[in-house]
């Protein structure tokens, strides 16, 4: 072995690297901090949110009671309840479909001979509890003519351990809503709801639910924390949702109707979870959609973490991989008045249906709606169809909202090829185009739109991840490699942002314990939540957008795969800084010295951000959260020509003041 190899790879051992001992030539880049290339797209780097992996239900929203209104296929499911102990009748479930179609089922618990009933809450996988936080529990309830039934209710730990309790005594024969809170004195990671009722008679409930008091923002029906604050830390520039193949449904009776999600939680209609049984090998019989996480609480959401809204409606179409169910031409009204009632939800004065209602849920003012997806990953004539009557009633009414349009489930082939040469011909606003490929792919396709057509419509990427081990397959792990290559990708993004508006990785949360699809951008289980080693790729993207890209060249080329090096430079008006992003996909150390045209000076100190890892399979967990993520030093710069050397298998960001 040559001695420099040997240092090579001993400081790979090491997790060091050092000085090779013949310095290498550095590789000479070239920036030109004064011509810019194009502005920098204001929504650029965005977040897909879809109710896969249990990340509403389960996930974000901080519902703690799995099946709270027993309207799960199997009705008890989730539920306990000691059928054995008593005798048969103690609990059954009503339906009640005609008089409450939304929510037509609840339970009813005759208790004519014993002192005392429980039923218990397994949550969602267990649930979640953190000792001295306050846990507020709610339900409807109604007692039957002469009944007297109180309901003690029982925070459990994770060995059946009493660790909270509270007492509930509903009155009357109607319908009311009975509330009460208590603090947890331990903290559980699988805890469990025990409902005890006493007394004699019969009482019916329903909508049995646990939320902690502390949510984000403190709302009530509101969402966990820790894992908007990790989305919040991204800054992005969008929300994707519901979706995604959520939008489709399997068949068309489970698309997602945006309507059905608004309003009274109460009133929400529940259904089936599409990912419930996609993957036999993942199946998930008790994942449903409660929806208590609907287009309210999205558009809410997207607002507070300063990010535009981007919905994506069903274009008339079920999932092409699944049913490939389509709505008859004829009968495709009702999806595009939901397409032009959203808009009027979203933006509609108060005074307006829509407007009203979002009024009426607290938020009066906007959400600023811009842009709309009609339709996920469609393809075919049959899309082309309805996506054109669904474009000119929306252009019609509102000419400003953008339309964002499926080009498939791929980037290539004969899919993608019909609907991008069709789409174009239309004059499509935004092109949606997705990628789960081999960290490979993302390595050879870094160049892909350097020579896109630039008069055509503009490119949403709008649900990548490299996939190490192929797409469905779960042992894909969102490891240091996979990470690397979409870095390596992204700089490919960041340089043609005249063409690619928009990108988003996905899917975005995934419970360790829940999940069905593999990589994914944030694991969480019920108390801790973690940013993989993507993650941080997006979050060093996002947070060092700039304002313009500027020319980045070895030679006269662009800089994408050359000796293993991938680059792109922003300058960011805001600060007066040049932003130059670099990323090394090989095992050796890469000296480079970037000479930066068009400034006058740059300022000496600079910032140098490094994620890396000498360790290609290296994961981030539960337990080492943050074992691959952004370490920041400073860097010396002398003259116009900033010089560092990128570590093997790295991915750098430099910033520095410039004055031009
Ligand atoms: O991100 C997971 C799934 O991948 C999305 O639901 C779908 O759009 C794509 O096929």
């Amino acid at each position: 072995m040559k001695p420099q190899r040997i240092i090579t790879a001993l400081s790979l051992l090491m997790g060091v690297y050092t000085t090779p001992l013949a310095a290498q030539q550095p590789l000479n880049f070239t920036v030109k901090a004064g011509e810019i290339k194009t502005p920098v797209s204001p929504n650029m780097w965005g977040i897909f949110f879809e109710d896969i992996n249990l990340s509403a239900d389960g996930g974000i929203y901080a519902e703690l009671v799995k099946n709270r209104s027993f309207e799960f296929s199997t009705p008890l499911m989730g539920w306990s309840v000691p059928r054995n102990a008593v005798a048969s009748g103690q609990i059954v479930v009503v339906n009640r479909q005609e008089d409450h179609p939304s929510n037509p089922r609840f339970a009813r618990i005759t208790m004519p001979a014993i002192r005392s009933f429980e039923i218990v809450n397994e949550g969602f996988r267990g649930m979640g509890i953190k000792s001295g936080e306050q846990y507020n529990f709610s339900l409807y309830a109604r007692q039957q003519e002469g009944a007297a039934v109180k309901l003690t209710v029982t925070l459990l730990d994770d060995a059946g351990k009493e660790i909270g309790s509270t007492t509930v005594s509903p009155a009357g024969s109607s319908w009311q809503q009975y509330k009460a809170s208590f603090t947890a004195a331990a903290t559980a990671s699988k805890g469990k709801l025990k409902v005890t009722f006493s007394g004699n008679g019969v009482i019916d409930v329903d909508m049995i639910s646990l939320f902690p008091q502390h949510t984000w923002k403190e709302r009530s029906n509101g969402l966990r924390t820790d894992l908007v604050q990790l989305l919040a830390d991204l800054h992005p520039g969008f929300l994707r949702f519901p979706g995604g193949c959520i939008v489709e449904g399997r068949e068309l009776v489970n698309r997602y109707q945006w309507k059905k999600t608004v309003g009274d939680v109460n009133d929400r209609e529940l259904i089936i979870n599409r990912w419930n049984n996609e993957f036999p090998h993942r199946a998930t019989p008790d994942y449903f959609q409660s929806f208590g996480l609907g287009f309210f609480e999205y558009f809410q959401l997207s607002e507070d973490i300063g990010a535009s809204p981007l919905p994506i409606l069903n274009c008339g179409m079920a999932c092409q991989f699944n049913s490939g169910e389509v709505v008859a031409v004829n009968e495709l009204d009702p999806y595009i008045q939901d397409a032009l009632d959203l808009i009027e939800f979203a933006n509609g004065d108060v005074t307006s249906k829509w407007g009203a209602l979002r009024a009426k849920m607290g938020h009066p003012a906007p959400f600023n709606l811009k842009m709309m997806g009609v339709g996920n990953e469609q393809w075919g004539p049959q899309y082309v169809e309805r996506y054109t009557i669904f474009a000119k009633a929306i252009k019609s009414k509102y000419p400003d909202i953008k339309l964002i349009n499926s080009l498939g489930p791929g980037p290539d082939g004969d899919r993608f090829t019909f609907l991008n040469d069709t789409l174009r011909k239309l004059n499509a606003d935004i092109l949606d185009e997705h990628y789960y490929s081999s960290p490979e792919w993302f390595l050879s396709n870094a160049a892909r739109y350097d020579s896109y057509d630039r008069k055509g419509p503009k490119i949403f990427a709008g649900e990548y991840a490299a996939h190490s081990k192929g797409v469905g397959n779960g042992d894909n792990k969102n490891n240091w490699q996979s990470a690397l290559a979409e870095a390596a990708f992204m700089t490919g993004l960041e340089r043609n942002t005249d063409v690619v508006v928009m990108a988003s990785y996905a899917p975005l949360l995934a419970h360790v314990d829940g999940w069905q699809w593999t990589p994914d951008l944030i694991w969480f289980d019920n108390l801790r939540s973690y940013g993989t080693p993507n993650y941080y790729v997006q979050k060093l993207y996002a947070n060092n957008k700039g304002t313009a890209v500027v020319p980045m060249l070895k030679g006269n080329q662009v800089i994408s795969g050359q000796d293993s090096v991938y680059a792109s430079t922003v300058v960011d008006d805001a600060t007066g800084e040049l932003v130059i992003k670099l990323v090394n996909t090989s095992a050796t150390v890469k000296p480079v010295a970037v000479a930066v045209q068009g400034v006058k000076s740059i300022a000496a100190n600079g910032k140098l951000t490094a994620l890396r890892s000498n360790d290609l399979q290296g994961l981030n967990s539960l337990d080492r959260p943050t074992g691959i993520s952004p370490e920041e030093k400073d860097i010396n710069i002398k003259g116009k020509t900033i010089r560092t050397d990128i570590a093997p298998w790295s991915f750098y960001v430099i910033r520095a003041k410039i004055n031009k």
